[in-house]
């Protein structure tokens, strides 16, 4: 939810301030899209801003028009909003700037507090121009940096001061043009990794705002304020005392974040997703034991488990069910699957001997990281899933798994969503293993199964060109039903998830044995239904009951498409399309099924013309609840 870009360079050694924050911002612009703006100091006291309502390209002509392509400075800032106190407006857009045009903040996430702030400051005497909860904060440090208090003429001590005021989450970052050497920052909540580059420091909402320039980064802790200049940078607490951050290398470049000759980045990313199960795979069975990233707590703690709550949101959800059908089948420890958007307002029943599987791409979403706050206030242990080193989400988790699909641009998850899969699985693994309900050889066979995915995935992606035919049928449609049972409705709630965020359309998954308690009230003459079939030879009963269950959508007059089996030919007199899937273990089926899927909204939002990256109202981390 919103993008951060920030530089400090050397001037004559350095890229000036603003074509760089420009470049950042593209490389930030899946984290919104509603507004974007630019500050860059001349080193003279002197700071020039630009910021425009909707997509980035209306605020690079704007700097453009405004000829500060040529602006010479080597300190800049930079925002990309997604909004939510304020229509998308110019004037709601960052950077907010004080009454002197000296001082210049951009802002992600929430001032809870804003409304008290902002009648405070009203009251003496502060023109308020936005509608935003972050303009607030502008003004406060000019009250506190011009004011006739302790603070006044030190900006160390006003953004401290600022600090400790505000209530919410936020990551906000300061320039004044009268201190064009460095840039001031303060977290709370909300994410900012320090990137340190040669002759250069950066900031940034997540690594991809300066991958081009450094792989060197630095971690922020909780409640910290940091400061870089051109030579390096320096962290507080919100009180002044000095502490540490923790470095680490970033293990992807610049070409990772480009689109390498796809259209959309979804597309690269759909693409790129054997490479995203082989990575995650990677390194994670030693000795032929499975291991995880990091680990807090011991196997002991693990065999004391009694009960598993997964909890995640949108897709990771989705791929949070189908954890649960692998950890309940390997370990018969009890699982429950939660939104955690609801879990934390209810009285789930947690304690040392619960475990909490939060699961996030990013690391970073709000109602994950509430919902891992609550559980382990209340002693549950909690394992994260994640893709994004050293985010919010693991930093506070007993054990981490990291997934490694790399930068996932779109919006839409696609290679991060088969890498959770993944990753679940070798979770369910590991605490088979831990509590003894799996032999090591057992181990070893599902892995080996897992690692033969990626040739099966690979081999998949070979349907795009009859999944893109098939969605030529279907671009006008309104309405898109899917259905699968056992671990195919997941995939089917996952398939209807896509199409709505990028085609906008209504789609709804229904386990396949639940539409003729209602659903199938809905279908039709030509309604698009879309059947996950599960395996003839692996999973016979199942598939007889699906067999029946398309039987009965195609006689009220539905379209079927069907995702069956390589050689499954005991469909074909009910599906008016077929995409072919390779044979593979039961469990591991959505790690196949999903992708036509994925190709399938993906096309069919380009053939109604809209942006496959950016779908309407979405941003890619929501670090709002
Ligand atoms: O970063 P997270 O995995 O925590 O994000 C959770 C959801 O917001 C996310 O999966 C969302 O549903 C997808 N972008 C949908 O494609």
């Amino acid at each position: 939810m919103c993008g951060i870009v920030g530089y400090v360079g050397t001037p004559g050694k350095t890229p000036s301030a603003v074509g760089l924050v420009l470049d950042g911002l593209r490389r930030m612009e899946y984290r919104g899209y509603d507004s974007a703006g630019i500050a860059a100091l001349d080193g003279k006291g002197g700071m020039a801003v630009e910021k425009r309502a909707g997509r980035l390209d209306n605020l690079a002509e704007a700097v453009e028009d405004a000829n500060l392509n040529n602006y010479e400075s080597t300190t800049g800032l930079g925002h990309i909003r997604w909004a939510t106190h304020g229509r998308p407006t110019d004037v709601n857009a960052h950077p907010h700037v004080d009454s002197d045009n000296k001082i210049a903040i951009v802002h992600n996430g929430i001032i809870e507090n804003f409304a008290v702030l902002r009648a405070e400051l009203e009251a003496d005497g502060f023109g308020l121009r936005s509608d935003t909860d972050s303009e607030t904060i502008v003004h406060l440090l000019h009250r506190e940096y011009y004011g006739d208090g302790e603070n006044r003429g030190s900006i160390d001590k006003s953004v401290r001061a600022v600090a400790n005021m505000l209530e919410g989450a936020f990551t906000i970052v300061i320039a004044h043009a009268d201190h064009p050497d460095r840039l001031l920052a303060c977290r709370r909540n909300t994410p900012l990794v320090v990137g340190i580059g040669e002759d250069a420091m950066f900031l940034g909402s997540d690594v991809a705002a300066f991958i081009e320039y450094t792989r060197q980064a630095v971690e922020l802790g909780q409640d910290n304020i940091v400061t870089i200049t051109k030579d390096g940078y320096t962290i507080t607490d919100f009180a002044g005392t000095e502490i540490e951050g923790r470095p680490f290398t970033i293990d992807w470049d610049l070409e990772a974040a480009e689109k390498d000759g796809y259209d959309y980045f979804m597309l690269k990313e759909i693409a790129e997703q054997p490479h995203a199960i082989a990575d995650t795979l990677r390194g994670h069975l030693h000795n032929g034991r499975i291991v995880l990233d990091e680990q807090r707590i011991t196997d002991e703690d693990l065999r004391q488990i009694e009960k598993i709550f997964v909890v995640a949101c949108g897709s990771a959800y989705h791929s949070g069910m189908l954890a649960k059908y692998a950890i309940e089948h390997w370990t018969r420890v009890p699982v429950e699957i939660e939104l955690a958007s609801e879990f934390r307002y209810r009285d789930a029943v947690l304690g040392p001997d619960t475990l909490v599987l939060a699961i996030s791409q990013s690391g970073e979403t709000a109602d994950t990281l509430e919902a891992l706050r609550h559980a382990r206030a209340q002693k549950a242990r909690v394992l994260a899933i994640c893709n994004t080193n050293g985010a919010q989400i693991p930093r506070e988790s007993d054990a981490v798994l990291y997934t490694h699909a790399g930068p996932e641009i779109a919006v839409a998850s696609t290679k991060s969503f088969l890498a959770q899969v993944t990753a679940n699985y070798l979770v369910g693994l590991a605490l088979a293993q831990a509590r003894g309900t799996k032999y090591a050889e057992e181990v070893e066979e599902i892995f080996q199964d897992l690692e033969n995915m990626s040739a099966k995935v690979e081999k998949t992606l070979e349907q795009w060109d009859n999944v893109n035919e098939i969605a030529g049928h279907f671009a006008q449609n309104d309405t898109m039903l899917f259905i699968g049972r056992n671990v195919g409705y997941p995939v089917a709630l996952e398939g209807a998830l896509k199409l709505k965020e990028l085609a906008y359309i209504h789609a709804e998954g229904f386990p396949a044995g639940e539409l003729k308690h209602g659903p199938i009230a809905l279908l039709e003459e030509g309604v698009p239904v879309i059947v996950i079939m599960p395996s003839p030879k692996r999973h016979p009963l199942l598939h007889s009951k699906m067999v029946s269950n398309v039987q009965e959508v195609q006689a009220r007059g539905a379209t079927t498409i069907v995702i069956a089996e390589e050689g499954d030919d005991s469909v074909i007199p009910f599906a008016d399309h077929i995409v072919r899937i390779p044979e593979c273990p039961s469990l591991l089926q959505p790690l196949v099924a999903t992708v036509p899927l994925q190709m399938l909204a993906a096309e069919i939002a380009t053939q109604r013309g809209y942006d496959v990256d950016k779908p309407r109202n979405l941003a890619k981390s929501v670090t709002v609840e």
